[in-house]
């Protein structure tokens, strides 16, 4: 392809990308399927890995760019970010109005109604139709420059569509999906490390983070709620009203909140409100009340401000989900890991319609921080489906009858004495068989993201320990029907599903495996990782902390976690055990048998991928690659064994051949990796060499 070709097509795969980015994020109706875009998306990454001069930065390829930074340039913002006047009552909702109607002389004004989402307020800047700088609220006046970071966040779009203004600021919120909360700390859960509070602490911690990496693998989201200052206003006329500005955003490529409405008076407000009320719960995402806001923006300039606060916006927010109640004591639980985690014991309170007894209290130092005493009358809080939190203690009501709070020397449940890392903020119960453990790991280890042994919840694992029918995780295969039968409430129809769901589980792929032993920090992500690094978990056992550490992803900390798990004799064990049942400890390969790196059939070869192959995606190829053992790279280099060539192969090829590098079409390669091939020719030979 001539260069100017090549501009225009990356130009080209470029818009397509970013048209399906606004069609999926702006307007919540893709025109693609997700395979179909990922195919785009990586004819893009492979365009210009080929010619990497030619990326620019508004590429949707270009979301993490560089790694860590410092800390954050100040950023002063053209116009102040304000915030609101609340309501959290009827009357003074009717207050706001009446004062709005009395500056108005009287006209009437029609109000946009919105969710006021609970995160993080940005503001985004574009320039000619690119974003240039992305910043957080500040005080108001000056914020800090997360550019990076607000990139990473997919429904931020990097290049407008249309024709926008030549500078043109948007304001929004950046939120965390209640479900991206709930994984990131089933996550956490995982590798054993303390869970986040909340999903805005936790999105506003993520907008902040140092390197861009983290932020990505957060998963926000923005909702863009107002322009902010423009220049230079773009083809058509700008909108004279709030609710014009948010189609005109919309149509920019903005994700806007498919919930606002227009309302004409305080009654349809109310209504909204009220039904609000009800069903928040339902929202993916937290929302702390509506924000209703004056439509015609010549009315909002007649309103002003009063300080900070617009007149022509209030608040109307939910009632806080907080209490105050009695904490009766502070409990210690045992979790999978051995961490003692305490938890308070509440005396029961309604908060938000939900009766609470109990709070988390993450860890001693929490405790110590907020100087929370056992017997203290407590403020408590519950966001959303968020287990409830101990915000304060009310210091006023003190009686000097409260008790101060230090862990155990014990576990309460094995008495082993309990053990502190300097460097974790925990305390840990040492005793790999202590029984608080293992019930947690049996939960664990049978879970959906583990075994997924259906049929076996958490009052069947309880059962199993009691009766002493399991006493590892690798008992529950040696568990027969007539020991089931004889448990109190376990028919033949439940002990035979327990049963086969037992056997199918025994086919589960290495990375649940490895998920399933509860290693410490070894959540499903890195389980993956190590599935894919490791072809069996006697491999793995084997792994020196040098080979765990040379794997991008994996730290000391992990890798001194995974060491540490195999030199435990209990462990070697189970796994010994779980061997002798049947259990498959190695990977999934072509033919379905187990095989040591040494004799796995790509040893040793290293490939490199150009072109598009017709029945696989890169990363597809390149896994399988990995699974056989072999290695993929970017580059032709005088190492690399074989170039595999697609259709339309790039640049790659020629410096292939000047290197002499052994090339193979799609059917060869195809065949290499074990799949069948349509039909099978080298390049540069006759074609008729069929398979
Ligand atoms: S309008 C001058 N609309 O609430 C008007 N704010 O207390 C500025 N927020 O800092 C804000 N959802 O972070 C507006 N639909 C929405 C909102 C919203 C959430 C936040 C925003 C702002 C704070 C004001």
């Amino acid at each position: 392809m001539a260069d100017r070709g090549i501009v225009e097509e990356l130009e080209r795969l470029r818009k397509e990308v970013s048209f399906h980015d606004y069609r999926y994020h702006a307007l919540d109706h893709p025109l693609i399927s997700d395979a179909e875009y990922d195919r785009l998306m990586s004819s893009l990454r492979e365009m210009e890995a080929e010619h990497p001069e030619l990326v620019t930065p508004d590429s949707p390829t270009q979301r993490v760019g560089a790694g860590p930074v410092e800390g954050f340039d100040e950023v002063r913002h053209v116009r102040p970010m304000l915030s609101l006047a609340n309501a959290f009552e009827y009357q003074e909702l009717e207050a706001w109005h009446n004062r709005v109607t009395q500056l108005l002389e009287g006209a009437g004004f029609q109000m946009v109604c919105e969710l006021k989402i609970d995160g993080l307020a940005v503001s985004l800047t574009y320039e000619n139709g690119s974003l240039v700088r992305g910043a957080t609220r500040g005080d108001g006046f000056r914020g800090e420059d997360v550019t990076a970071n607000l990139r990473t966040v997919r429904s931020i779009p990097l290049g407008l569509q249309g024709r926008p203004p030549r500078v043109l600021e948007v304001r929004g919120e950046v939120y965390m999906p209640a479900e991206s909360f709930r994984r990131l700390n089933e996550e956490r859960q995982g590798r054993g490390e303390p869970l986040y509070a909340n999903p805005r602490n936790t999105c506003a911690g993520s907008v902040r983070q140092l390197d861009p990496r983290i932020t990505a693998s957060r998963n926000l989201e923005i909702f863009v709620y107002s322009l902010g200052h423009t220049e230079n206003g773009g083809s058509r006329s700008m909108p004279d009203n709030h609710w014009d500005s948010l189609l005109a955003l919309q149509e920019l490529g903005f994700r806007t909140n498919p919930h606002n409405v227009v309302c004409t008076d305080l009654e349809q407000v109310e209504d909204l409100y009220r039904s609000w009320l009800e069903r928040r719960h339902d929202l993916p995402y937290a929302a702390d009340g509506i924000v209703v806001k004056v439509n015609p923006f010549a009315f909002q300039d007649v309103l002003g401000y009063v300080g900070r606060e617009p007149r022509w916006a209030i608040a109307y927010k939910f009632p806080a989900e907080r209490a105050v109640t009695r904490l009766l004591g502070i409990g210690i639980n045992v979790g999978r890991t051995g961490s003692l985690n305490p938890f308070a014991m509440l005396e029961p309170v309604n908060v938000g319609g939900a009766t609470v007894k109990m709070a988390t209290l993450h860890n001693e130092e929490d405790i110590r921080r907020k100087d929370i005493r056992e017997g203290d009358w407590v403020v408590v809080e519950r966001a959303g489906e968020v287990i409830p939190q101990i915000v304060e203690p009310v210091l006023e009501r003190r009686t000097g009858e409260e008790r101060e709070f230090s862990m155990p020397d014990r576990c309460p449940v094995c008495a082993a004495p309990v053990v502190k890392l300097e460097d974790e903020a925990m305390h840990r119960c040492p005793n790999v068989s202590c029984p608080a453990q293992f019930f947690e790991l049996l939960k664990h280890f049978v879970s959906k993201g583990a075994m997924d042994i259906d049929g076996l919840g958490e009052r069947w694992c309880r059962i199993l320990i009691d009766q002493g029918l399991v006493a590892d995780v690798a008992g529950l295969y040696s568990l027969k029907a007539e020991q089931l039968l004889e448990l109190e409430r376990m028919g033949e129809k439940l002990a035979s599903r327990v049963l086969e769901n037992l056997e199918r589980s025994k086919e589960r792929p290495l990375s649940r495996v490895i998920y399933a032993l509860g290693i410490f920090h070894v959540g499903s992500e890195m389980a993956d990782l190590l599935a894919q690094r490791y072809v069996s978990l006697d491999q793995l056992a084997e792994a020196t902390l040098e080979d765990l550490t040379s794997i991008p992803g994996i730290g000391p900390k992990i890798a001194e976690s995974i060491v540490e798990y195999f030199t435990v004799e209990r462990n070697l064990e189970v796994m010994r055990k779980l061997r002798e049942a049947g259990v498959r400890l190695f990977r999934e390969t072509a033919d379905g048998g187990a095989q040591g790196e040494a004799d796995l059939p790509l040893n040793g070869l290293s490939f490199v991928l150009t072109g598009t192959l017709s029945s696989l995606s890169r990363s597809q190829a390149e896994s399988r690659v990995k699974e056989l053992g072999g290695a993929t790279s970017p580059n032709v280099t005088r190492k690399t064994s074989y170039l595999v060539v697609g259709q339309d192969p790039g640049s790659k090829l020629a410096s292939a051949q000047r290197l002499g590098t052994e090339l193979l079409d799609e059917d060869a390669f195809l065949k290499l990796l074990g799949l069948k091939p349509l039909g099978l020719k080298l390049l540069g030979e006759p074609a008729q060499r069929a398979p």
